[in-house]
This record gives structure tokens, C-alpha cells and sequence, in this order.
């Protein structure tokens, strides 16, 4: 069978939409025929997959979201739905999938491999970069481009104002995202569900800052720790004596134009996954490792809960 498809699942990722593109031209100079199918594993149970042309990847190269949607899907956990996919892949002649999305969906996928046979090969793609035996997942880059441009926007208004800003960013349960932005933004303080803190312990220094002469704070913080952060503004308040508010970047991460960098890591991440399925490799995950790309099992990735990197903790 020389029909192969693609989806998205999960939360969207700036990088998809290179990744789709070259999905399309790179399977059409394989001579396979490339099918997209649209919001994830629903428009498998939907029957929702159409063939594609190198016309419907022209000029999305640099446009965030995909093209072709993405969805939670909770009826792919059923395996009644499970069987409506594989039949209307199979009315399709279609045998192999690309898949990109975080390991939520790649357990679905699994499943359905071990039950029908579905050769796949997945792209870790999730802005929390909380995938074990992958340094990267697709769209982190776009979104601490995002996040350094707000943080760089919030420091004009937050000095022009004297006031310390408690800056939420997302990751769910990974503080990847907050601590990187936090090396590479110059914040005073940074907030992880991997490291305990205790806010008394910067109180005698921060008050110190500011009788030298310090204007204001900057504390990013990520979605995964326990804390409100109306408390911790009231902190800033009460025990450092400065105006404090709260801004939560949401949603905006996820979005936005795909960075050089994971327009290149999808170009490279799609070359990979459909090479595995083309070696005859049957159900891979194409993982990013200090020795470049590698061909992991499901097995090896969730075999452990997620741990965010001991070296990056350390510069905290
Ligand atoms: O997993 C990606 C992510 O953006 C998380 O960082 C965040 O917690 C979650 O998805 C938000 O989910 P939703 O888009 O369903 O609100």
C-alpha cells in the first residue's frame, strides 16, 4: 500500500504547518500518495480524510496552528470507534499514519497499532516539552519566542510603573517553559513545580534591591505550581512594598508565526517519520537526543513519568 496520512492531536503547536507542507511534498517525491486527516483521531472515527495536493500546503509555511485541525479525542479510547477508523482507513487503502502530538495521543495510537496493525510513526509536538527520551518537541521554540517577546513587553510597563509582574506560562505539570524564559529573559525570580521555594527566603533581599534603586520585578512563573498567583502578587505587596499584578500569556503561546528553528525541526522530523515508515519500521517515535534523531518506542517514553532536565534545574 503506498497511501500514507497525516493528523494532528492534541494541543496545536506553531510548526505544524511546515510540518504538514513538507509531509506533502516529501511523500509525493517518495511516490506515496499523501491523505490528510482532519481534527485528529475524531476525523478518523468521521471518516473526515481527504487526499492532498501539493496546492493546499502552498503558502501555509508560515502560519501557526495547522491547517488541518487537532483534537482531544475521547472516543478514540473506545475501542468500538477504534474499529470505525481502521475501517474507513482501510476503505482508503491507507496503512500508514503520521501523527503529531504529545504522548496522550501517541498511547491512542498504540493501542490502535496493536489492535489492527496501523503502522505509525510519531512526532512529539507540544509546547510543554514534557516528552521523556526527546530534548525537543515541536513548537517550543515559537512559543518561548512568544513568551520572550511578552516578557520584553511587560518590562517597559513594569519599570515606566514601578510595579512587579507575575508572569504565567503554560507547560501544564513541566516548568520547561518558565524556567527557560526565566534564563533567557533576565527575571528576578522564577517559579517550578520541579523545585520547591519558599517566597520568605527572597524577602530580605529583594527589599535590599529595591532600596538601591531597583524599579521593579519581574517573576515568571509556570501553570504547574500549586500556588494562586493573586497570593503571590499580594506577597510583593505586603512584605517587598511594591505595586504587584498578575499576567497570564495563555493561549498566545501556542499561536503565532513558527520560528526558523522548528520550521527547520519539522522539516527534519517529517523527513525522519516517513523514512521509518518507508524502512518498514513499524510503530516509531522520532525523538530529538544529545546523538540526534532517534527511533524510540512508545514503551520507552512513558515508562516513566516525565523529569524535567536535572542540568537546567540546576542553574535555577
Ligand atoms: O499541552 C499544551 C497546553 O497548551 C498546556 O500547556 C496547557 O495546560 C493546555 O494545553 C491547555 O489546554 P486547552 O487548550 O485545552 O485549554
Amino acid at each position: 500500500m503506498k497511501n500514507i496520512a497525516i493528523l494532528c492531536s492534541g494541543g496545536d503547536v506553531s510548526g505544524m504547518n511546515p510540518a504538514i507542507k513538507h509531509f506533502v511534498e516529501y511523500t509525493i517525491k517518495k511516490e506515496l500518495t499523501p491523505y490528510f486527516v482532519y481534527d485528529g483521531y475524531e476525523g478518523l472515527i468521521d471518516n473526515n480524510i481527504q487526499k492532498a495536493s501539493y496546492k493546499d500546503v502552498s503558502g501555509i509555511i508560515n502560519r501557526g496552528g495547522t491547517i488541518i485541525g487537532s483534537a482531544r479525542s475521547k472516543r478514540f479510547f473506545d475501542k468500538k470507534y477504534r474499529k470505525i477508523a481502521k475501517e474507513n482507513l482501510d476503505k482508503l487503502n491507507i496503512n500508514m499514519l503520521v501523527v503529531l502530538g504529545g504522548d496522550g495521543s501517541f498511547r491512542g495510537l498504540d493501542i490502535f497499532y496493536k489492535e489492527h496493525g496501523v503502522r505509525f510513526s510519531a512526532i512529539p509536538s507540544t509546547i510543554d516539552n514534557d516528552i521523556n527520551e526527546t530534548q525537543y518537541c515541536l513548537g517550543v521554540d515559537s512559543a518561548l519566542n512568544i513568551i520572550k517577546n511578552s516578557i520584553d513587553a511587560i518590562r517597559d510597563t513594569a519599570s515606566s510603573f514601578r510595579r512587579a509582574f507575575i508572569i504565567e506560562t503554560m507547560g501544564r505539570e513541566c516548568g520547561y517553559l518558565a524556567l527557560v524564559s526565566h534564563l533567557t529573559s533576565g527575571s528576578e525570580l522564577c517559579l517550578i513545580p520541579e523545585k520547591k521555594y519558599d517566597l520568605k527566603l527572597f524577602k530580605n533581599e529583594f527589599k535590599k534591591e529595591i532600596k538601591n534603586g531597583r524599579k521593579y520585578f519581574i517573576v515568571v512563573v509556570s501553570e504547574g505550581i500549586k500556588q494562586d498567583l493573586s497570593e503571590i502578587a499580594q506577597w510583593f505587596e505586603d512584605e517587598i512594598g511594591i505595586e504587584a499584578r498578575v499576567s497570564v500569556l495563555g493561549h498566545i503561546q501556542r499561536g503565532g508565526n513558527p520560528s526558523s528553528y522548528d520550521r527547520l525541526m519539522a522539516y527534519k522530523f517529517i523527513t525522519y517519520a516517513v523514512n521509518s515508515l518507508l524502512d518498514k519500521k513499524d510503530e516509531t517515535i522520532v525523538c530529538y537526543t544529545k546523538k540526534g534523531f532517534e527511533y524510540k518506542s512508545l514503551d520507552a517514553i512513558t515508562r516513566f513519568p516525565h523529569k524535567l532536565d536535572e542540568e537546567l534545574i540546576s542553574l535555577l
